[in-house]
């Protein structure tokens, strides 16, 4: 996607040395637009788990690269398996981490070690290169959704909570890639963006992206979905998700499940766009078995924000001595999506749904 007309993707090589990684530092956005480069195993490591780069997909994408980094350092068997696991430790939600490093690890333990440096690179390149290309699909897939909701004289109204879109992956984004496709072939539509308490990456990432391409959009907080729902503003919800159980239980951002039960109470077609590499073909219950981020209570007490004067703070509002809890993800039941957007098409939330689109799972 482009950001004041430059095209962009989340993660690239260095175009002279070709071995380090760069990254958009995703904290400091959207007040400065921050290149990182990455350099060893640890750097890596520290942008997934301090958030510089986020989103399921995106973070697969980096712990590939970081991988490769790793194995600059030390190509041994010993040493790329420790890596992998030092690496998968860093967020545990999202499965498209260890989706990218199993892949990794499998292209990686027939190779000799002389030639694992290059054939990881080349594997994390594939990593990232399908991720653009997969959801680019989904946007395909996703559009008639919101063709079909076209009425004369009036936007369509998407909600998205968090950021699903290209920040949150290699390209494109997941939720955000309809969005984006429908709105570059000219239809009329406006997103409600949630603002995603409490890291905020819908204010932040999400508005700052849409803005960056035109898209109409409103930041809204993260109570006032419902309400716009009960008086006819949503057409329809389109969500990403971190991991996504053979049943169709999808765990997205923090607040998704609320979202989805005023959705499903008040009509509204509640959608999950997930590529495949967020599927967790070996999980049945989401709801038990998905491992759920509990981070920093600080990410509650404090919020950072731009002062007048253009100096960025951050400060306490939460009351002195009050603790502060903080799971990362909720897990929405497979009952409350009205289905799933991936790269193989749509499909109902269920194993019989997703088995369809993935025979080769049975
Ligand atoms: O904690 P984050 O910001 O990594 O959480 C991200 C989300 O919940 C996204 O909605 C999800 O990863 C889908 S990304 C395409």
């Amino acid at each position: 996607m482009k950001i004041d007309g430059i095209p962009y993707r989340t993660v690239w090589l260095d175009a002279g040395d070709r071995w380090s990684v760069h990254i958009l530092d995703q904290t400091r956005l959207p007040w400065s637009l921050d290149v990182v480069r990455l350099t060893t195993r640890d750097e890596a490591a520290h942008a997934i788990k301090s958030m510089q780069i986020r989103g399921a997909p995106l973070i697969g994408a980096v712990a590939a690269y970081g991988l490769c980094l790793a194995l600059r350092a030390d190509p041994s068997t010993e040493a790329m398996e420790s890596d992998a696991a030092l690496l998968n430790a860093t967020r545990p939600t999202a499965v498209n981490l260890r989706w990218a490093l199993d892949r990794m690890l499998t292209r990686l333990r027939n190779t000799p070690a002389a030639e694992r440096v290059a054939t990881a690179y080349a594997e994390a390149a594939l990593i990232a290169d399908e991720d653009a290309e997969r959801n680019e699909t989904i946007g395909r897939f996703g559009l008639p959704l919101i063709q079909t909701a076209v009425r004369p004289g009036r936007p369509v109204n998407i909600l998205t909570h968090c950021n699903a879109g290209w920040l949150a992956t290699v390209d494109w984004g997941t939720a955000l890639a309809p969005i984006y496709t429908a709105f570059n072939a000219g239809l009329d539509l406006h997103v409600w963006v949630d603002e995603t308490r409490p890291r905020n990456q819908g204010a932040a990432l999400t508005a700052w992206e849409l803005g960056k391409h035109g898209v109409p959009h409103t930041v809204v907080a993260d109570n006032a979905g419902g309400h716009f729902m009960q008086h006819g503003m949503v057409d329809l919800v389109i969500v990403g998700a971190d991991r996504v159980s053979r049943t169709g239980d999808a765990a997205n951002k923090i607040g998704t499940y609320l979202k989805a039960l005023a959705a499903h109470d008040n009509n509204v077609p509640f959608w999950v766009a997930v590529p495949s590499s967020t599927i967790d073909w070996m999980l049945s219950d989401g709801v038990a078995d998905i491992p759920i981020e509990e981070r920093a209570a600080s990410e509650v007490t404090d919020m950072t924000g731009r002062l007048p004067d253009g100096s960025i703070a951050t400060m306490r509002i939460v009351a002195d001595g009050s603790p502060a809890a903080n799971p990362a993800f909720d897990v929405t039941p497979a009952r409350l999506i009205t289905g799933l957007i991936t790269e193989r098409g749509l499909c109902p939330a269920t194993a019989d749904g997703l088995l369809g689109l993935f025979p080769e799972r049975r």
